[in-house]
């Protein structure tokens, strides 16, 4: 990813071996704030208080988080107590629990120093096998929008929520990648950036990226895509997800299935771009996925520039607010799955 025309990694290992750099993205778009993480507790709290997000890129921050705490003491008690602290962060991506279980079980064949040193090499593994995850997800999601640009002639429209970009993950992210690869292959194409409220992800952080990128995107409220879908407006939908069941069930951010929804009821093709990590090989269906309840306060709350360029929250509402922070989108609205292995059918799931 480039930013101010740098390049970077969402999550990296310092240069001196063994403290974790992200990005504080509570702060973007307006603010480029990295922090370093130096313990155990930093990465669980980092995780947990969502300075950094997204399923892939919890699961490294997880795996990071592991190893640090066994740089402080790599006893088979305080593995298993880092492990704990760093699943109980966030509930419901499962990719964390994929990273911890990898990490922790490499760390387990050894004692003292060598523990922690597998740790940290797994860590590192892992966000290499990230990226190239990623960008294999690119290749097989690029030619549904050269197939929809050669379908339309003209450019391609493509809806997505929430953030499932490279700020969820460490590089290209899962449902920008193909976009980002169609952009640089020349394809036109123009991204619908759902808000995503309540937390705003797609408005502060999709467009920061596609901005970046010089991809064309325009950010509409939550509720307008199922207009936009009525109109012809909209190609084709990407999102991301959190966790996908045995029966190919989608959990992601809140909203997801209403644009499912509204994606069916139109004929606009409904695509999920993940890596194999975030399938939940123990669930049978969504309805056993845990979804995670936010803060009220992220419904009753907002912030953004005010007019002196300073970040402000205000308060929108002084009624009582839920904010289920997830749902689930069925198999059945799905039109298929972009994985780092191809594009798989909700039938080819099921085998
Ligand atoms: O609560 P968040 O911001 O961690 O939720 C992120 C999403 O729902 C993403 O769309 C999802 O994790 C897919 S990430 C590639």
């Amino acid at each position: 990813m480039k930013i101010n025309g740098q390049s970077y990694r969402s999550i990296w290992l310092n240069e001196n071996g063994w403290s974790v750099h992200i990005f504080d993205q509570r702060s973007l778009p307006w603010d480029l704030k990295i922090v370093e993480l130096k313990t155990m507790d930093d990465a669980a709290i980092a995780i947990h208080e969502m300075w950094t997000r997204g399923a892939p890129l919890l699961a490294m921050t997880g795996a990071y988080g592991l190893a640090l705490a066994l740089r402080e003491d790599t006893s088979d008690a305080n593995l298993a107590r880092a492990y704990d602290t760093l699943l109980a962060t966030r509930p419901t991506a499962v990719n964390l629990k994929w990273a911890l279980d990898k990490i922790r079980d490499e760390a387990a064949q050894y004692q003292g120093e060598a523990r922690m040193k597998a740790a940290y090499a797994l860590a590192v593994k892992l966000c290499d096998d990230d990226i190239a995850t990623n960008a294999a997800i690119g290749a097989h999601g690029l030619p549904l929008i050269e197939a929809a640009h050669k379908r339309a002639g003209k450019t391609v429209n493509i809806l997505t929520h929430c953030n499932a970009g490279w700020l969820a993950t460490v590089d290209y992210g899962t449902a920008t990648s193909p976009i980002y690869r169609a952009h640089d292959a020349g394809i036109p194409v123009h991204v619908w950036v759902d808000e995503t409220r309540p937390r705003n992800q797609g408005a502060s952080l999709t467009a920061f990226e596609l901005a970046e990128h010089g991809v064309p995107h325009t950010v509409i409220a939550d509720n307008t895509g199922g207009l936009l879908m009525m109109r012809g407006q909209v190609d084709l939908c990407i999102v991301g997800a959190d966790r996908v069941t045995r029966n190919g069930d989608v959990c992601n951010k809140i909203g997801t299935y209403l644009k499912a929804l509204a994606a069916h009821d139109n004929n606009v093709p409904f695509y999920v771009a993940l890596p194999l990590s975030t399938f939940d090989p123990h669930l049978e269906n969504g309805a056993a996925i845990p979804i995670e309840e936010r803060s009220p306060s992220e419904v009753t709350h907002i912030e953004g520039l005010d007019k002196d360029g300073k970040i402000a929250r205000i308060q929108l509402t002084r009624s009582p607010a839920a904010n289920p922070g997830f749902d689930i989108t069925p198999a059945r609205l799905v039109s298929g799955y972009i994985t780092e292995n191809g594009l798989f059918s909700t039938a080819q799931l099921l085998t």
